[in-house]
């Protein structure tokens, strides 16, 4: 085995900490959590100190932004979105040593010292500058939240931040008629001061410092060149403050009224997040850099900030820390011809997959098999389908489930130490070979090839199995199947270890299943199963059908069942279309009461119904929603639902749908929103408490709808933190105690 020197021990590994104000999609898990999980579980194995850290990012504009929308605190958000996000990794079986949060005071400290110290040193500078205001909103506007013109293509819906026709980087000053995205009014421009981290000063030290590290530490090709281009266009101060009021508090005088910005004070979480796990042992990991390697794991637009911003921090600094020894830095996974978009709810989000019912080692399986190690991948069901079934069930899952039901059922679940003959001996060889490159991959952080090695080693073995016949051989001598089912089972017990990492659920059972205990890295290549009765065979994998895959595919398209209201733009959703849509409001919704007077299965589309249905005096229309899987013909027929019926009509795989009904969603189960004859009739308008409804409608698009949030909280249905009722002021109801509203 390649051994680390014997100083650097200590493994200190991180994920990128997750903003909490949206749900975490498939790509963003494979990013960070899920890769950091497996580079730690192995180093673990592997006997080294390890320490995983991560937890949540919980300040920055999206936060703000987020909170507005859904009209709760910032910090209720985070609460909020935490936890959802945590019950996502568990079930994913992210196992973190330490799972903290940036709001907590330690944080506050950490930030605040590092800051103090970057200013006695004289790094840092203050700048002021002009920026958008909106006096209607008594804040000033983060590039994001501005919209306008333009200047370079005359595109009327560019960012303040960047034009998404031209794709030109934009300040939101340049904007031609700018529009405040957070309340629709004509932003004012006004003078501010910040404080800047001078980067300028610390160019040299840091290109230095990037130089060797990037050699020494193998990083990878995207981190090398985002970092480079940094330093060619050579650094200039940064802004390091912001005009909020939801973050850490500057410990300056005359800046009382700011707070850092987000990507100042989320690295440094690192350090408090690792001393709110393990208390001052923190120390030992983060200011003893000659005895640590520091391991980071992020998306590529992470990058600059980890190889550049931290660093210039933690340099520019008092204390001799432990810096960046290897960055993990992936492309980005797409879903199905698209991009995972949380606001347009395209692609599987952390809790579909969840409620898709397969196992989370399924999911782990293949987006590590994907994972955008060089360039970008792309998550397709039928690829799913076809890596579980060919690769899990057929190679991995075979070869366990054929040794042990042969061992239990032809040699009463004995495993016989024998002497190996010479074709099992250089058998041996070559697994230890294969084995041996397992390690070496995983030494390097190369996780895909890894695990690419570790099914080629089952897979040999299920050649040796196939080539060795022991089930014929056995008639004529029991000592040779014994041998070969010896040679097997050891393998089995090495595949167990080296799949570990990559899916431990089905290493856990692989060892349960050899009545055996977890082994450790160490004994990779050794006959350790010896002499030994094994436990009860079980299947590791089902096969999963083609129907199955095909609905999962129908019900996640992202078309015709967008779920969640749509996050606050994200750091990745760097080329979506804005998410909020400038000054559309609640008052602008045509909610109304329809009763379902016929359904009809789709002709083209599995999951999908058609129904007629009745809006009383506004007369009869035809609508598509994907309830099939959900209810029966019968259950809905004869019912009042709520429509949005000034959707623009869109047509669904051939049929058109002349607006939509609501349902709400809470962990797979969906429920539609019902209306109780008794408080409504067909074509009742909805009302929505403490909203006044605007009485000439024009047709909403998919996107202006979306950009409200939808859920019901103590079985109301919500539109916006407001709550929506019948006609005659009872609100609206769901069986569902909560969820989101579709
Ligand atoms: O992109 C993101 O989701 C950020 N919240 C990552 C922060 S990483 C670290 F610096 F905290
Ligand atoms: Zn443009």
């Amino acid at each position: 085995m390649v051994s680390i020197p014997a100083q650097h021990k200590k493994i200190l590994v991180t994920s990128a900490l997750p903003y909490v104000n949206n749900v975490p999609h498939l790509g963003n898990i494979i990013g960070c959590v899920l890769s950091a999980d497996v580079f730690a579980r192995y180093q673990r194995s592997a006997g080294r100190r390890v320490l995983y850290v991560c937890g949540t990012d919980e300040h920055g504009t999206t936060t703000e932004a987020k909170a507005r929308e859904e009209g709760v605190s910032p910090k209720e958000i985070c609460e909020k979105y935490r936890a959802i996000h945590k019950r996502i990794y568990d079930w994913f079986g992210i196992r973190f040593d330490c799972w903290g949060r940036t709001s907590a005071k330690n944080h506050w400290a950490h930030t605040q010292k590092i800051f103090s110290e970057l200013d006695q040193n004289g790094y840092i500078v203050e700048q002021t500058t002009k920026q958008l205001y909106s006096e209607e909103s008594k804040t000033f506007l983060a590039d994001r939240y501005v919209e306008g013109t333009c200047p370079y293509c005359s595109f009327d819906k560019a960012r303040g931040d960047q034009c998404d026709s031209c794709g030109k980087l934009l300040t939101p000053l340049e904007l031609i008629n700018p529009v405040s995205k957070i309340d629709g009014a004509t932003p004012v421009v006004k003078e501010t001061t910040h404080l800047y981290l001078d980067l300028t000063k610390l160019q040299e030290e840091l290109s230095r410092w990037a130089q060797a590290q990037g050699i020494a530490g193998s990083w990878p090709e995207n981190a090398l060149k985002t970092t480079q281009a940094w330093f060619d266009e050579g650094l200039e101060p940064r802004a390091i403050t912001r005009d909020l009021s939801w973050g850490v508090p500057v410990p300056k005088p005359g800046f009382e009224d700011k707070v850092f910005y987000v990507w100042f004070d989320a690295p440094i979480g690192y350090i408090s997040i690792t001393e709110q796990g393990v208390g001052d042992e923190w120390r030992e990991w983060w200011l003893d850099p000659d005895h640590t390697l520091l391991y980071q794991f992020m998306a590529k637009d992470n990058i600059p900030f980890h190889t550049i911003l931290f660093p210039a921090s933690l340099l520019g600094s008092d204390d001799h820390w432990t810096m960046l020894h290897h960055i993990n830095s992936t492309e980005y996974l797409n879903y199905e011809d698209k991009k995972f978009s949380k606001s347009r709810n395209t692609g599987v989000f952390g809790d579909d997959a969840i409620a898709t019912g397969l196992p989370a080692d399924a999911f782990r399986y293949y987006l590590l098999a994907l994972r955008p190690e060089s360039s970008d991948t792309t998550f397709l069901w039928s690829d799913f389908e076809e890596k579980l079934n060919n690769e899990l069930v057929a190679n991995l899952g075979n070869l366990v489930n054929r040794a042990m039901t042969f061992t239990k059922r032809s040699l009463d679940g004995e495993i016989v130490e024998h002497e190996l003959r010479e074709h099992s001996q250089a058998f041996w060889t070559r697994v230890a070979a294969l084995e041996e490159e397992v390690t070496m991959l995983l030494e390097q952080a190369q996780l895909k090839e890894a695990l690419k090695k570790v099914m080629a080693v089952s897979r040999l073995g299920n050649q040796y199995f196939q080539e060795q016949q022991p089930w014929k051989v056995i008639k004529e001598s029991r000592r040779d199947a014994e041998e070969t089912l010896f040679v097997l089972m050891n393998l089995v017990k090495d595949l167990a270890i080296m799949i570990e990492p990559f899916l431990p659920a089905t290493s856990r059972n692989i060892f349960s299943q050899l009545g055996c205990e977890q082994k450790r890295w160490d004994d990779l290549g050794a006959f350790s199963i010896k002499n030994a009765s094994i436990g009860e065979p079980a299947l590791l994998f089902e096969k999963v059908e083609h129907a199955t895959m095909e609905a999962l595919k129908v019900r996640f398209s992202g078309e015709q069942q967008p779920k969640a209201a749509p996050a606050a733009p994200t750091s990745r959703a760097s080329s979506a279309s804005p998410a909020v849509a400038a000054g559309f409001g609640p008052h602008a919704l045509d909610l109304r009461v329809a009763r379902i007077t016929s359904v009809s299965l789709h002709p083209n589309a599995a999951k999908l119904y058609v129904e007629e249905i009745d809006l009383g005096p506004l007369g009869t229309r035809t609508i598509v929603s994907g309830l099939v899987p959900h209810y029966k013909p019968e259950e809905l027929e004869g019912k009042l639902i709520v429509l949005v019926a000034n959707l623009a009509p869109a047509s669904l795989r051939g049929v058109e749908s002349k607006g939509m009904l609501l349902a709400v969603e809470r962990e797979g189960q969906v429920k539609v929103l019902f209306v109780d004859d008794a408080h409504a009739s067909a074509g009742d308008r909805i009302l929505i408490d403490g909203v006044r409804l605007d009485d000439a409608l024009g047709q909403i698009t998919i996107d202006q709808f979306f950009s409200l949030q939808y859920e019901v909280k103590g079985h109301v249905a919500h539109v916006s933190a407001h709550k929506l009722l019948c006609p005659d002021k009872t609100p609206v109801k769901s069986e569902l105690a909560e969820g989101k509203i579709r």
